[in-house]
């Protein structure tokens, strides 16, 4: 039987499809999915060309809108991740040794600078999985009760405070990147990684919930205005089952 660490870092057989998806189980998610034409998306996807795979998203990809429209996911998630995934099956060719999944590879390619491109499309590939299962339909505010809840008043005093450090990482990030809400020994903190750095390997903390600010994830639908992407994150997107279940 794999363990809970196995199914996070993605068994080879199931490539990046295991990641986030399976290891979460959010009831929105489809556990094991591997197939594009398995996802409930419309977005076109990624033919498997090798051991990695596009996971299904874990929603229906009209049913974020308003705040993040069916067209920004036709292009996000099925042109910008689908080439994240195709072309680390291309660059893995002659690098299997590094690793079999993308949170492996990411971690054994993390600031080496002969593996650059490599490391960039397996941690992107991992961060945007990770990513949509930060996401749900009727998200967003805080945890009202449970250990995460507890621990966020700990941190971050109230929900004010917790949107407060999450903006200030998202919209402080200079360029393409990331925010985090991250747990360290059960400290929780938010974050901010540039380009495709995330802290699980970074060493910043484990993740438990995150977005995306790149250009790529918020320009159709509020061009410039990534404060306000943001804040449709906090008060309607935030997947706090995830986050929950990450904080274990
Ligand atoms: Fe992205």
């Amino acid at each position: 039987m794999p363990t809970r660490r196995d199914i996070l870092a993605g068994a080879p057989v199931l490539g990046v499809a295991a990641l986030g998806i399976a290891a979460f189980g959010s009831s929105r998610a489809h556990a094991g999915d591997t197939k594009a034409a398995d996802t409930k998306s419309t977005a076109s996807a990624a033919p498997a060309t090798g051991p990695f795979t596009l996971a299904a998203l874990p929603f229906n990809d009209t049913e974020l809108a308003p705040f993040i429209s069916q067209n920004t996911l036709s292009f996000h998630y099925g042109k910008h991740h689908a080439k994240y995934v195709s072309k680390l099956n291309e660059l893995y060719v002659g690098n299997e040794a590094l690793g079999t999944t993308t949170e492996a590879i990411a971690k054994a390619t993390y600031g080496d600078k002969d593996h650059v491109p490599l490391y960039n499309n397996a941690a992107q590939a991992w961060n945007h999985t990770f990513f949509w299962n930060s996401l749900r339909k009727g998200g967003g505010g805080v945890p009202m009760s449970g250990k995460l809840s507890d621990a966020m008043k700990t941190a971050f005093v109230d929900a004010d405070g917790f949107k407060k450090a999450l903006r200030e990482a998202a919209t402080g990030q200079f360029g393409s990147g990331w925010a985090w809400l991250v747990s360290n020994g059960g400290k929780l903190s938010c974050v901010k990684t540039a380009n495709a750095d995330s802290p699980l390997w970074t060493g910043a903390g484990t993740p438990l919930l995150c977005i995306d600010v790149w250009e790529h994830s918020y320009y159709l639908d509020y061009q410039d205005k990534r404060f306000d992407y943001v804040n449709a994150f906090l008060d309607h997107l935030a997947n706090w089952e995830f986050a929950e279940k990450n904080y274990g």
